[in-house]
């Protein structure tokens, strides 16, 4: 264990500090726990920030029941003081998205509001079902994320099978219980060589010019750069990730990112394509508990760096 320091925080390792893994795996069994192996390396997932849940949280892993309200008002602060220019997000976000939904009545969440109050939620109710109509409109606001070049790499597989899932939470998955309770479990691929299938469809809407420049310069910048065309489609899903999840919250959902799966056993379940990267998959649904407190963001002064590194 850390030395506790003379302010009674943990000299803990960066970002997780000192959360045992117990708490980031709150659901899964402690069998599971004591041999995880992740990522294929053999390493337990670094605990990664987490400086601001209190070592008695910690030992007893009590997320879920102390102080969830009050860090939940402290953690919209932000949002509320930002209200100004949510409120001028808001209006702008409204017009955009009215040609490309029919439901825009029901997304009345301030952007702001959205991505300060998503939060990687772990408890479900399994029983609540997404309408086909909901799950449309979240696929639908997910494309609208940007891609180089507009290509559009994500491949979303979902995974509906009750038991497919099931297999996935207890025999890959480490026994995350959003994989099997979530209303909507995502796995997202991306295609690696996109950029070389049939690419004028990616700026068939693009004037003329415009389209020939991109297309034409879509080839070059990625031939025979093997590790941009794994980057790239890595990019996408990212983005995509973040735009699904900020939407489900507009909507009324909560979700999970996660990777803590065996990616090459699930990327054989699902039959990936060769030239295809696993990323992440993300859980939807309704929450039944809330998330432990945010664990803690890094200063601004540790993340920002004017015009270079050097000095
Ligand atoms: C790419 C990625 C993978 C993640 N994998 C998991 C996971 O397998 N299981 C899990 O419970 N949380 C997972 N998380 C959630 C993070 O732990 C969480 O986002 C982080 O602690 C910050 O908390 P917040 O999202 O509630 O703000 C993942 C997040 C990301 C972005």
């Amino acid at each position: 264990m850390p030395v506790p320091l003379a302010t009674g925080r943990m000299p803990v390792p960066l970002y997780w500090q000192d959360a045992s893994s117990t708490c980031y795996w709150q659901d899964a069994s402690s069998t599971l726990l004591a041999g995880c192996q992740f990522h294929s390396t053999g390493r337990m997932p670094v605990p990664l920030y987490w400086q601001d849940a209190s070592s008695t949280l910690l030992a007893g892993c009590q997320f879920h029941t102390t102080n969830n309200k009050q860090q939940t008002t402290n953690n919209q602060q932000p949002t509320t003081n930002n209200k100004q220019q949510t409120t001028n997000n808001q209006q702008q976000t409204t017009n955009d998205q009215q040609p490309t939904t029919n439901n825009q009545q029901q997304t009345t969440m301030d952007t702001l509001d959205a991505v300060y109050q998503r939060r990687a939620v772990k408890h479900f109710d399994p029983e609540h079902q997404i309408t086909a109509e909901e799950e449309q409109k979240l696929l639908e606001a997910t494309i609208q994320a940007p891609t180089s070049f507009n290509i559009q790499h994500w491949r979303f597989v979902i995974l509906r099978d009750p038991e497919l899932r099931q297999k996935i939470r207890k025999e890959l998955g480490n026994d995350q219980a959003q994989m099997t309770d979530a209303s909507l479990l995502i796995l997202f691929t991306a295609d690696m060589k996109a950029w070389q299938k049939d690419p004028q469809r990616y700026w068939q809407n693009a004037p003329e010019a415009v389209a020939e420049l991109l297309v034409g310069w879509m080839g070059p910048f990625h031939e025979g750069r093997e590790w941009l065309q794994r980057d790239e489609a890595q990019r996408s899903i990212g983005m995509a990730m973040q735009t699904l999840m900020l939407t489900a919250k507009a909507m009324g959902y909560d979700s999970c990112p996660m990777i803590g799966f065996d990616i090459d056993k699930v990327a054989e379940l699902v039959k990936l394509p060769e030239d295809h990267v696993m990323g992440p998959m993300v859980a939807i649904g309704k929450k039944v508990k809330d998330a432990w407190p945010k664990p803690g963001q890094l200063p601004l002064s540790e993340l920002v760096v004017d015009n270079s590194f050097s000095t």
